[in-house]
């Protein structure tokens, strides 16, 4: 039986399509919805691409809303992948370990509440960090701050504007979130994984 995978996204939704690329054919899972809280979403447009259903919630801060679209789908794995509202607590709760979603950076450092998109990457250049890369995290309670499943490390290199280094962490997102989407698959429910440079 498939690992039923659900997808939140906001924005241009890279990482789904790597999910959606990536999880054809024989995999063991797969991705039965996308969710959004915006109708202009390039993400829902993938989604429709892969004949995969594309649903805007009509109101993102409703908890129940939240759980009858994903219970309709009978969701195994939620995954926030650039989905850049805060989700509501009860549905925090209610898919708690069965919930994970991508950083751009190495958590636990930059991250937490106003850390997304440029930002992130504007503070790892910022502070001279010579690495960063992407976290997979499980979501509680606090931002960015649920127990870390993967991450994979790239240079931090002289010169490095935000847009280059977020297109450097961008190609390793989109290997390590199916690398932990599969995992999660195989084992029933997300686990830690060793961390692939
Ligand atoms: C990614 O950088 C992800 O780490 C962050 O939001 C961005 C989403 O990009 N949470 P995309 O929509 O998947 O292209």
């Amino acid at each position: 039986m498939s690992y039923r995978v659900a997808v939140c996204v906001s924005g241009g939704g890279s990482n789904l399509q790597a999910l959606l690329d990536r999880l054809q054919g024989e995999e063991p899972a797969r991705v039965v919805l996308v969710l959004s809280n915006r109708a202009d979403a390039g993400g829902l447009e993938r989604a429709r691409q892969a004949g995969v259903p594309a649903e805007v919630l009509a109101d993102p801060a409703d908890a129940a809303e939240w759980i009858t679209r994903l219970g309709r789908r009978d969701v195994d794995l939620l995954v926030l992948a650039g989905y850049l509202k805060l989700v509501p607590p009860g549905v925090v709760q209610k898919y708690a370990g069965r919930m994970v979603n991508i950083h751009p950076a190495l958590l636990p450092d930059f991250g937490g509440p106003g850390m997304y998109g440029q930002r992130v990457h504007e503070a790892v250049i910022a502070s001279g960090a010579a690495e960063s890369g992407p976290t997979v995290h499980l979501v509680d309670e606090v931002y960015d701050r649920g127990a870390i499943l993967a991450q994979r490390r790239v240079p931090v290199l002289p010169g490095d504007t935000p847009a280059t280094l977020a297109e450097r962490v961008l190609t390793e997102e989109h290997r390590l979130l199916p690398d932990v989407v599969l995992a999660a698959a195989r084992a029933g429910h997300p686990v830690p994984m060793a961390n692939a440079d």
